[in-house]
């Protein structure tokens, strides 16, 4: 078979993949699979029967990622990983984060019987989203050492800081990921590459007023958490960043009652790292004086600060070049396990094109011809690597 008939079969293999992956949930009706659940260990041994089937010997790991392994004949030789998350947001799509690992397993089979002079591992992350612990990139945070003692402390999991790898067996990581955006819909290219990630910080908090009657208790004499956090939305809304509060409960809520305690997260993110934190300072300002002004006690704290990542200039530029002419560069504004392995060794992305730019959604769509584009530019890229390193 021709190499792009290769691919083009490789392609529609991943289209299926992606179907039968996106079925694996925590959640009926909707795609949900957030860390160290039992849906994940079944998506983990999905993909291992595929990684097996690559022809890859096959480990999870202790942060629960799931790593397949093609190794080098070379004695010594170090790694390159090509890596992308198998947890997912809550009502998923189903090829952010899958796509990457079902690409990394197709590049491993399209390079079978090749002889590579580092290990070529292909990794399915257990945790880039976040969901359970609002901390993100548990899994690769975990594989490069880069866990602190605050996360350790916020899991139950308390093993997965065994992980840990030598940073100085990474000879280079990739990842490929849906675009999540709509540039490469808008200049009509089926491949993009990313220059930097988003920096990003969570926040947690809470107010805590009085619940008590509807009917009874004037307006004015209300300590309502509820029209407090309301204030701090609204702020967010107008700071000039990315900023989004995407879970808001209200505790003990009913329609009778004046809500008590509210609890929330907050999302903020900005490729400059200065005006990210100054809009985070600014918003927990504001939040101090709503509560005051609403004699509400708040609680606000930072779960998590990711400072934005640049991806290494020179395999930056094998990407570009393994990926063609007329190739867009772009930031991305999504968070990417690459953001993390971008302080362990150089790291590089690619974006491949999705329908309208959506996700974090489960109408998420890729085309199998652009995916079939990806796995030759990974493919190259491998290759060349391979030369460059042989
Ligand atoms: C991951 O998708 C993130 O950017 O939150
Ligand atoms: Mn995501
Ligand atoms: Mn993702």
């Amino acid at each position: 078979m021709s190499k792009t008939r290769e691919s083009s079969a490789l392609a529609a293999q991943i289209m299926r993949r992606s179907d039968e992956l996106g079925a694996v949930s925590e959640e009926r009706g909707c795609l949900t699979r957030t860390f160290h659940s039992p849906a994940m260990q079944r998506a983990n041994k999905l993909v291992a029967s595929w990684m097996g089937g690559a022809g890859m010997d096959v480990r999870v790991d202790a942060a629960f990622n799931l790593i397949g392994r093609v190794p080098s004949v070379r004695r010594g030789a170090k790694c390159v990983l090509i890596g992308s998350h198998l947890d997912t947001v809550r009502n998923a799509g189903k090829y952010d984060g899958p796509l990457g690992v079902l690409l990394g397993i197709a590049v491993a089979e399209r390079l079978r019987g090749t002889a590579l002079p580092f290990h070529l591992e292909v990794v399915g992350f257990s945790d880039e989203e976040g969901v359970r612990y609002q901390t993100t990139y548990l899994g690769s945070r975990g594989m490069c050492g880069l866990l602190r003692a605050a996360d350790l402390a916020r899991v139950e999991e308390k093993g997965i800081a065994k992980a840990r790898r030598p940073v100085r067996e990474m000879l280079a990581y990739l990842e490929a990921h849906i675009e999540q955006g709509p540039v490469l819909e808008v200049s009509n290219r089926p491949v993009g590459v990313v220059t930097a990630i988003a920096g990003q910080t969570r926040i947690r908090a809470s107010l805590t007023g009085c619940a008590g009657h509807a009917g009874t208790t004037p307006m004015h004499l209300r300590q309502d958490a509820l029209a407090g956090a309301a204030e701090i939305v609204l702020a967010a809304e107008k700071m000039g960043v990315l900023a989004t509060v995407g879970q808001l409960e209200v505790d003990r809520g009913a329609s009778n009652v004046i809500p008590g305690l509210v609890r929330f997260t907050l999302d903020v993110r900005d490729v400059k790292d200065a005006k990210r934190r100054a809009a985070c300072a600014k918003l927990q300002r504001l939040a101090v004086a709503v509560a005051r002004k609403r004699k509400l006690k708040l609680r606000w704290e930072t779960v998590q600060e990711t400072a934005t990542a640049s991806m290494d200039p020179a395999l930056t530029k094998l990407l570009l070049k393994a990926a063609g002419s007329r190739v867009p560069r772009m930031p991305s504004g999504a968070g990417h396990d690459a953001a993390v392995f971008s302080a362990c060794c150089p790291s590089a992305m690619l974006f491949v094109r999705c329908k309208g730019g959506v996700s974090h959604h489960p109408g998420e769509s890729v085309k199998e011809s652009d995916v079939a584009v990806a796995v030759d530019v990974l493919v190259r890229a491998v290759l060349e690597l391979a030369k460059r390193h042989g």
